[in-house]
C-alpha cells in the first residue's frame, strides 16, 4: 500500500520525505490545508512537486465545470508530478472525465457513497479518496465503505485506485492494508505514530539497561 502525507507543511513533508526512508510515495492538499500554510497554492504545490517523487494532489476551488477546467489546467501545469483533486460532483466528474481525456491525472475528492465511487471510476480518475474519518466521526463506518469499493471496482477491474482519505489514526491505516486499499493519505503525526509501540520503548530501555551493566561496546 503507498503512504501520502495529509499536509501543506513544507517543513514537516521535507522532513518526513527526508527521514522516512523511502516509504513516503505521494502528497495530498486540500483548501484547508493551503489556507492554514498560509502560502500560495501554486507556490506550495510547486515546493511540494519539488520535495517528493510522487504524486501531489492539488484541489481546484471553482465549483462550474469550465472554472474547474481552468483551474485543473492551471494546477497540472505547475509540475509533472501534479495530481488534479475534483470534488465528487456532477461537475467535478465532468471535468475529472475531460482532464482524464487530456492525460491529466485525477484525484475525485469528497466521496462518502460506493455509488459516487462508481462513477468516479467511470469519469476515468486515477484516484478516489473516501472519507473514513468524516464518516467515522458521523456514527457510520468508514473502512465498510473501503471494503465496499474495493469489491466494487476488482468486479469490474478498474484502474481508479482506492485513496483512503480522512485518517484519523494508525488503525485506519492497518484496517486499509488489510482490505488491499491502493493508498491512504496520513496527517503527519499519523504516520510517525505508524512507528510506535509503548512496548518497543519500554523493550529497549531494558536491554541498553541490561547493556551498560556489562560494560562492553561493541565497538
Ligand atoms: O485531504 C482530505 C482528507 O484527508 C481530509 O481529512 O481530517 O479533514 O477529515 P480530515
Amino acid at each position: 500500500m503507498k503512504l501520502f502525507i495529509d499536509s501543506a507543511d513544507v517543513s514537516e513533508v521535507s522532513a518526513l520525505v527526508k527521514g522516512g526512508l523511502g516509504l513516503i510515495d505521494g502528497v495530498t492538499t486540500n483548501p484547508s490545508l493551503i489556507a492554514q500554510s498560509g502560502a500560495s497554492i501554486r507556490e506550495r504545490i510547486a515546493e511540494l512537486c519539488a520535495i517528493v517523487d510522487g504524486p501531489v494532489s492539488a484541489e481546484v476551488t471553482a465549483t462550474d465545470f469550465e472554472g474547474m477546467l481552468k483551474e485543473g489546467k492551471a494546477l497540472a501545469a505547475i509540475a509533472e508530478n501534479v495530481t488534479v483533486k475534483v470534488p465528487l460532483t456532477e461537475q467535478g466528474l465532468r471535468c475529472c472525465y475531460a482532464l482524464s481525456r487530456e492525460g491529466v491525472a485525477v484525484n475525485v475528492t469528497l466521496c462518502f457513497s460506493p455509488a459516487q465511487a462508481l462513477l468516479a471510476a467511470k469519469a476515468g480518475a486515477c484516484f478516489v479518496s473516501p472519507f473514513v474519518g468524516r464518516l467515522d466521526d458521523i456514527g457510520h463506518d468508514g473502512m465498510l465503505l473501503i471494503e465496499e469499493i474495493l469489491d466494487m471496482y476488482r468486479a469490474y477491474d478498474f484502474a481508479t485506485e482506492v485513496l483512503v482519505a480522512s485518517v484519523r489514526h494508525t488503525g485506519h491505516v492497518v484496517a486499509a492494508a488489510r482490505l488491499g486499499a491502493h493508498v491512504a493519505t496520513l496527517p503527519p503525526k499519523v504516520f510517525r505514530a505508524l512507528y510506535k509501540h509503548p512496548l518497543t520503548d519500554r523493550g529497549l530501555e531494558a536491554f541498553l539497561e541490561d547493556w551498560r551493566k556489562t560494560k562492553q561496546t561493541i565497538l
